[in-house]
Order: C-alpha cells, then sequence, then structure tokens
C-alpha cells in the first residue's frame, strides 16, 4: 500500500514539470498560420539566418511576459498586411491552462482559461520562461531600466502581489509628475500623492532589497560556472532612495520644479554588477559581459526553479554561438540539468553553431520561411508534419 502510494507520488512530482504542449500561431511575424505539439524536454530548432526562428521563442516569451524579448510593440510583430496577430498556447503540468492573445490596432484580448485577463498578476504564473538572447547584453551595457526590467520580472514571477504593487508606484509617479507639470502646482494634491508614493515605493524597496542577496550567491556560482575565472562576481542593490525616502523626497522640492518630475524613488534603483569590486559595464572586456549577461539567466532560471519546485521553460536563442570553447562547456551542465530534471527547453541554431556535444537525444525541427518541419530522429518515424498552408 505505502509503496503504491509512493509510486503514486513519484508519478505525480514528475508530471508536475510545467511545460508548453501546443504552440497556435496567426500572422505573427512571418508566419501566417503554425500549429505545434511539443512533448516535454529538449526542442531545437534548426535553419538557416531569417527562417523565424526567433520568432517562434519571441511568442513563446511573449505569452509567458506579454512583451517581447526584442523590446518592441505589438505592432512590429503583426505579419505584414495582416491587421492583428494571434498567440496561443496550451500549458500543461501544475493545473493545464489554455492561454489566447489577439493584438491589434484598436482591440487587444487576452483570455485564461476561455475567461478574459482583468488583473495580470492573476495571468502570470501560467507559463513561466526564462529567455538567453543576445538582447541580454542590454542587462549589462544599457541603462539602468533593464536591469530594473530584470528584477521587477523576477520579483513578479516569485511573488505574488508584487506586479500589483508596481502597477500601482508607477501609476502614482504618473500621475505625481504630470501635477508637476501643471503651471500651477496644486500642493494639497501632491502632498497626497506624496505620501502614497513613499508608502508604495517602501515596500518596492523592501522585496528588491530583500531579494539581491538571496539571488546574487546564485548568479555568483553561475558565473564561476561559466567562466572558470577566478573573478569573483558582486552584486549590489543600488538604490534611488539613500535612507528615508519622506525626508528625501521632500528635498529634491525644489529640483522638482526646475525638472517638473518626481526625481526619488525606486523608480530611479539600479543594480551594480562588480567583477572583483570593479564595473562590469565599465570595465568588463565584451565576451566577460556576454558571460556575465547568461550567468545573469541562468541564475534567475534557478531561483525560479528553487521557489517553484518546477524549472522554467527555457528558450536559448543563439547563445552557443556566441560563446568560445571554454564558455560553451560552462553552459552545457545547465542544459543538461533541464534535461534531466525533464523541464522544457527550445534552442536555436543554425548547421554552424550546433551544439554537437549535446547529443542526439534531442526533438529537432527544421524551419524555413516561416514553415516548421519535424525531423524525425535516426531511425525513427517523422516526428510532424509539414504546418498546414494558408
Ligand atoms: N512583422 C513581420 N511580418 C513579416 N515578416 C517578418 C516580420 N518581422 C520579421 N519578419 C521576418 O522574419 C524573418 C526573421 O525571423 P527570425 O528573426 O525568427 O529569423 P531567425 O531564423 O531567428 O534568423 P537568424 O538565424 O538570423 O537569427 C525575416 O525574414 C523577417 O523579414
Ligand atoms: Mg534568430
Amino acid at each position: 500500500m505505502l509503496r503504491n502510494n509512493l509510486a503514486g507520488v513519484a508519478l505525480t512530482l514528475h508530471f508536475l514539470h510545467v511545460h508548453l504542449a501546443h504552440l497556435r500561431i496567426r500572422d505573427f511575424r512571418n508566419y501566417a498560420r503554425l500549429d505545434m505539439d511539443f512533448a516535454p524536454g529538449f526542442h531545437v530548432l534548426l535553419g538557416d539566418n531569417a527562417q523565424g526562428k526567433t520568432n517562434i521563442l519571441e511568442a513563446i516569451y511573449l505569452m509567458a511576459t506579454l512583451r517581447s524579448f526584442r523590446g518592441v510593440g505589438g505592432a512590429q510583430m503583426v505579419r505584414h498586411g495582416a491587421k492583428g496577430y494571434f498567440v496561443g498556447g496550451r500549458v500543461v503540468g501544475q493545473g493545464d491552462h489554455e492561454i489566447k492573445m489577439y493584438w491589434a490596432l484598436r482591440e487587444r484580448k487576452l483570455t485564461l482559461d476561455g475567461q478574459p485577463v482583468k488583473k495580470l498578476a492573476d495571468y502570470f504564473g501560467a507559463l513561466r520562461t526564462v529567455v538567453f538572447c543576445t538582447e541580454d547584453l542590454q542587462l549589462i551595457k544599457g541603462t539602468a531600466r533593464a536591469r530594473r526590467r530584470f528584477v521587477d520580472l523576477l520579483l513578479a514571477q516569485t511573488q505574488p502581489g508584487y506586479l500589483a504593487l508596481l502597477q500601482r508606484y508607477m501609476h502614482c509617479v504618473r500621475a505625481r509628475n504630470a501635477l508637476l507639470k501643471q503651471r500651477l502646482v496644486d500642493e494639497a494634491a501632491l502632498e497626497s500623492f506624496s505620501a502614497e508614493l513613499v508608502k508604495l515605493g517602501s515596500d518596492l524597496i523592501r522585496a528588491r532589497q530583500e531579494l539581491v542577496p538571496k539571488f546574487s550567491p546564485l548568479a555568483r556560482l553561475a558565473y564561476r560556472r561559466i567562466s572558470h575565472d577566478a573573478e569573483e562576481l558582486r552584486i549590489e542593490y543600488q538604490p534611488g532612495v539613500k535612507h528615508d525616502f519622506a525626508v528625501e523626497l521632500a528635498q529634491s522640492r525644489d529640483r522638482e520644479r526646475s525638472f517638473r518630475a518626481t526625481l526619488v524613488g525606486p523608480h530611479r534603483d539600479d543594480l551594480q554588477l562588480l567583477q572583483n569590486e570593479k564595473s562590469a559595464a565599465q570595465f568588463g572586456s565584451e565576451g566577460q559581459k556576454r558571460t556575465l549577461a547568461i550567468a545573469l539567466k541562468m541564475a534567475q532560471a534557478e531561483f525560479l526553479s528553487g521557489i517553484h519546485g518546477s524549472p522554467p521553460i527555457l528558450l536559448i536563442d543563439d547563445v552557443m554561438g556566441e560563446l568560445d570553447l571554454k564558455r560553451r562547456s560552462g553552459f552545457l551542465p545547465l542544459l543538461e540539468a533541464a534535461r534531466k530534471s525533464s523541464g522544457q527547453v527550445f534552442m536555436t541554431c543554425t548547421e554552424e553553431n550546433w551544439p554537437s556535444e549535446l547529443g542526439r537525444d534531442l526533438q529537432r525541427w527544421t524551419i524555413s520561411r516561416g514553415t516548421v518541419l519535424g525531423v524525425p530522429p535516426p531511425g525513427g518515424p517523422p516526428a510532424a508534419l509539414p504546418a498546414p498552408a494558408l
């Protein structure tokens, strides 16, 4: 009896892993129409340049975060000549979910399990992904905004109330800025927005402050593993508020008059990335910056796995081609670990940067001009049929 129960537990644990079971795309980028079924495990999207490999990862990431990792708006993702795009999927694992999103210039729809999504906080969590892409370099080289986004996504993916808090805070910043732009500032209204700003902002600061010491060791380990460097990575939270939010906000009042914007608060936070106590952005080599960006993403994946007990779906775009042999061998254990834990991985490659170290036990898809073919494993039957033409 006990043995039966234990077997049941093991079975349940195995099936807890969340994976994307079906992807459905209409008029998105260079895809007129695409329907794909995916098993858990390792998927390689193989094809020449400009065929649509990254576009598939972009669609999956879009479902998970409602953003493009390329930092573009909806209009750019609509297939040329079409009115709007549709991206949908079925997520299987910790409760099955059906996601449907439609975007057009004048119409947007997002449903989860057939119901319109009212609160975004309820939506996030259905599908968790971590993307590795060339744009990640902005985490190191870009402005503080890119690093704030990284921290915010991490917190939104792990703390239920965080996204709503962030939205309320940003709404308050915008409302306060609008007041500051008026010719005659309504001091009483400003006062009440200031109080709200301090209240919400302090909660944000606390959440970010608590995150960094938990996340930083994971990033340090990932960095060491991938770079084989003796260099130590350290991440430091650099709050826009130094000591007392209310006092510093009041002290900035004169400067606010000339800038007509809120100058103090967590919307000005940053993360310092230090290699041997030196700024990675200022002193790191290009290779070191790239390695560091990947290490941050590896740490994000580990952090999510630790909290949710199930690995996020990894979307890996062209990373192998960017790494030298030594660094590549540091990245492979992450892929191996994902494979062992039956997590789901989608990785794009061209024939040239195909990582032969991964062996042949992969589900391969060939992408050519916006259509997808499943490539049979050696000796096996075809994995899938071509996507139907329009
Ligand atoms: N809105 C759009 N409508 C139609 N086609 C688009 C749209 N946006 C991008 N494309 C096309 O999608 C193709 C690029 O797709 P994608 O970026 O997925 O290529 P890729 O296979 O990842 O290539 P690479 O190996 O170079 O990264 C290009 O041919 C581009 O012209
Ligand atoms: Mg690409």
